[in-house]
């Protein structure tokens, strides 16, 4: 029997799970490796050197578990840990591994969206204040406003199950009034956190209908499509199984539950130890 070699999606806990199941839609054929780094989660309101820190440790777990290739799941780990694992530790310590993030492929798209030229980003502290959107957006569209909003209350309202609450409405509408206030021709959105897809129908009443609303899964479902087309020679170390393992670094009864939520069908994860 061939070793399976899966492809690693690694998050800071339960989010990244709504960008892999949008990925195992597009590219079922694949083997799959899920790690939450649930026992150190929340990474959005964590320093630069921490979340490179734990984002490199999960990913030095799962090559050591035999993915050669690693989405980072997280727009938090992709703004603050993802270009010096790729320009650092890549080229000197594996330099036949490949790590993708989450927030290029939205960027390199965002502007077929806006008539306005006016995008908000929706992101947590972390994110925001990397200041990565803007950055990435102004290579591919150097004409675009970006505005943003850090939203640090979104993350909890989910991971507690509380993202139907009265009381989440009350924070959707208080971030995006204060959005909105920076610019009113907004006409495109980016959903920059891995949790908010689950707060977008709540999101959906306090916007214009004719607004875009992007979500990552999709668009990064769809770019690793395309990158696995072009980089034959990664394409064919991804072993075809079907498969889809799922490891939490916390509590594996307490991650099978929430996990579930994100996924959309039933999460069995076994527990892995730092
Ligand atoms: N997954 C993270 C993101 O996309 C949010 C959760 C966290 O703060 O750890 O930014």
């Amino acid at each position: 029997m061939s070793l399976k070699q899966p492809i690693g999606v690694f998050d800071s806990g339960y989010g990244g799970l709504t960008i892999l199941k949008e990925i195992v839609k597009k590219l079922p054929q694949y083997d799959y490796l899920y790690l939450g780094d649930n026992a150190r989660t929340p990474y959005g309101s964590r320093s630069f050197e921490t979340v490179y820190q734990y984002t490199l440790q999960c990913v030095e777990k799962l090559f050591a578990m035999n993915c050669n290739l690693v989405i980072i799941a997280c727009n938090t780990a992709s703004a603050k840990a993802l270009r010096t694992i790729q320009q650092v530790d890549l080229p000197k310590k594996y330099p036949d591994k490949r790590v993708l993030g989450v927030i290029r492929p939205t960027t390199e798209i965002v502007g077929k969206y806006s008539k306005t030229g006016h995008v908000g980003v929706l992101g947590t502290k972390g994110t925001v204040s990397s200041n990565s959107y803007p950055i990435e957006i102004e290579k591919f569209f150097p004409e675009l406003n970006v505005y943003q909003e850090a939203c640090p209350m979104w993350v909890p309202l989910v991971e507690n199950n509380e993202y139907k609450s009265s009381a989440a409405d009350y924070f959707i509408k208080k971030n995006l009034d204060n959005l909105f206030a920076k610019s009113d021709k907004i006409d495109t959105i980016i959903l920059g956190c891995t949790h908010y897809p689950l707060l977008a129908e709540k999101i959906k009443k306090y916007i214009p209908e004719n607004l875009t609303l992007l979500s990552q899964g999709e668009i990064v479902a769809e770019s690793l499509a395309d990158y696995l087309k072009r980089h034959p020679e990664m394409e064919t170390k991804c072993t075809k199984g079907e498969t889809i393992d799922f490891y939490t670094s916390d509590s594996v009864e307490n991650f099978n539950e929430a996990a579930s939520r994100f996924f959309g069908q039933e999460v069995k994860a076994r527990h892995l130890g730092f």
